[in-house]
Parts: C-alpha cells; structure tokens; sequence
C-alpha cells in the first residue's frame, strides 16, 4: 500500500477501514481478520464507536506485527479538556491493547453554538494530546469535523499543528472550503463516509462513470478521493466489498470524470454539520 507522508515525516497508508456502526463482536473480529488479510493496514475507530476492545482481539488474533499497522483513534465530546483527555486516551490503549496510537484525533470540535469557551476547550484537549506526543505515545496528531472558524482557533494556539482533519467527504459533498484551508496549513484530509454512507453509490452520473472503467461506483469514489490528495476511509463489514474497495486505490479517473465528480452537488448524507450537531 501506497503512503501520503505527514507533514511531521510519518507514513499513513492511502485509504484506512472505517469501523463506525460495526459493534458486534464476532462482526468486528471478522472484518478486521479479512480486512487484514485483503491488504488494509490502516483502521481507523474512535472512542465513542465502542469497538476498540474488539478491534484490538481481532488484531492480536491476526498476528500481524503492531509496528505493521497504522491505529488511527479519537477522543469523545464528553471526555474534552486537559485531564479528561489523557485518560480517555489511556482507555482507548488499554482497550485496544496497544502502547501507542499513529493518530489520534479530536472528534469533533467544541463549538461557537454549544459554549462560549469553545475555543478554550479545544484548546486544553489539544494541549494534552500535544503531551502525549511529545510523550511519543502518539506518533501524528489532528482533529475531525473541524471547520475553518475552529481551525482558525485551533492554530493560534497550537504547539504543534494538527497534521491531519478527518471530516466528511464524498462526491457531492467536498467541503471545498476547509480542503483548501487543510491543503495551505499541510493539514492532510482524510474523508469519512467517502461513498456518502452508500446513498451515492447508485447515483446515474457515477455508475455512468464507472461503467467507463468496468469499475465500481465505490472505487470511483476512492480514486476520485486519492487523485485529489484526500484519504478515504470507506466502511464495510463485508469481505467482497472490502477487497474490491481497496482496489480503487489502483484505479485512475480522466480528468473530464474527476471535472464532473467536482461539479455533483448532492449535499451532506449524514446532516451533521459541526456547529449544528445535537450530541
Ligand atoms: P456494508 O457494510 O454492508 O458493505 P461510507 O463508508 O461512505 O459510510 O459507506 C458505508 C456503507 O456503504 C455501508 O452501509 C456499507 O455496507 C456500504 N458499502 C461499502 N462498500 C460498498 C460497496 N462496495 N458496494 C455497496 N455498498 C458498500
């Protein structure tokens, strides 16, 4: 698998499993067990998916080497501020069953809406995810659905600079705005959702465009992330699906089909915009 390099040197692989919704134990050993088998070495989960037990079963099931995989996890809403931080995360390790972390991230932003210290919260959770860095017990560090106004925030008081925002991201949908911003600050972009949860895949423009390729609209979709510098981390518990979305990393799309992928306007899928969600 290919890397994009971070703008602290590290190694991320180009498209990661996204893990959210699958919480079943015996359904999370067996995609993890046959998503490492396919090639993926990246996995992507998050505190609140309440998956990370497992994930870390199933890891040490496959008995592929720690040092052989890239963890990406992330710290909840309620768990924000400097001490909260730091144990959450030692929770994520421990149940994970790792010493350390490749990224770890802040969910989603305190916001303008929810407090007027927003900027504040964010900044002390950042703080102590800096430390834990220092403290090499994670190598890269960043932030998820973190918009401008929040990155704006963020940077300005920032030690080190987040090296990654995961946000959502797929045709139709490409937040072009905070691309651009992560793309000037050396803020790699990972998208979240990047087939729309499924709603776009039987969209009549990209199944028109993968009939072109003899490809999947889902590989589209993750080709169309990687020419574009982006990350996908597309989601399935389901060993073909799996297999077949990793190869779109492999696919290459005409400039004329990327052109019009840009020029879809379908919205969000999931409605959850960072200042308006309700958790
Ligand atoms: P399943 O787990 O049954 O494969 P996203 O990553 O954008 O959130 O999309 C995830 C959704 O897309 C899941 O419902 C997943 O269901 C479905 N999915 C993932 N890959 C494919 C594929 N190649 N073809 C059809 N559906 C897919």
């Amino acid at each position: 698998m290919e890397n994009y390099i971070l703008s602290n040197g590290v190694a991320i692989p180009k498209i990661g499993l996204g893990t959210w919704h699958n919480t079943d134990e015996d359904t999370v050993e067996d995609t993890i067990l046959n998503a490492l088998k396919i090639g993926y070495t990246h996995i992507d989960t998050a505190a609140v998916y309440g998956n990370e037990k497992y994930i870390g079963d199933a890891i040490i099931k496959s008995g592929v080497p720690r040092e052989n995989l890239f963890i990406t996890s992330k710290v909840w809403k309620t768990e924000y501020g400097y001490q909260n931080t730091l144990r959450a995360f030692e929770k994520t390790i421990s149940d994970l069953q790792v010493d350390y972390l490749d990224l770890y991230l802040i969910h989603w932003p305190c916001s303008p809406s929810k407090r007027e210290d927003w900027a504040e919260i964010n900044a002390e959770t950042w703080h102590a995810i800096e430390d834990l860095y220092k403290a090499q017990k994670i190598k890269s560090i960043g932030v998820s659905n973190f918009w401008n106004h929040h990155l704006d925030a963020l940077l300005n008081i920032a030690n080190i600079p987040p090296m990654v925002n995961q946000i959502e991201h797929h045709p139709g949908y490409r937040q072009q705005e905070v691309v651009e911003y992560c793309r000037q600050n050396n803020i790699l972009v990972e998208a979240w959702s990047p087939l729309g949860r499924g709603m776009v895949l039987h969209d009549p423009t990209l199944t028109k465009i993968a009939q072109k390729y003899n490809a999947t609209v889902a590989q589209v979709c993750v080709a169309w992330c990687i020419q574009d510098g982006i990350l996908p981390l597309p989601k399935s518990t389901q060993s073909d699906r799996l297999k077949s979305n990793i190869e779109g990393v492999s696919l290459t799309l005409a400039q004329e089909d990327i052109d019009t992928i840009n020029d879809m306007n379908l919205g969000s899928s999931s409605g959850s915009y960072p200042d308006a969600v309700a958790f």
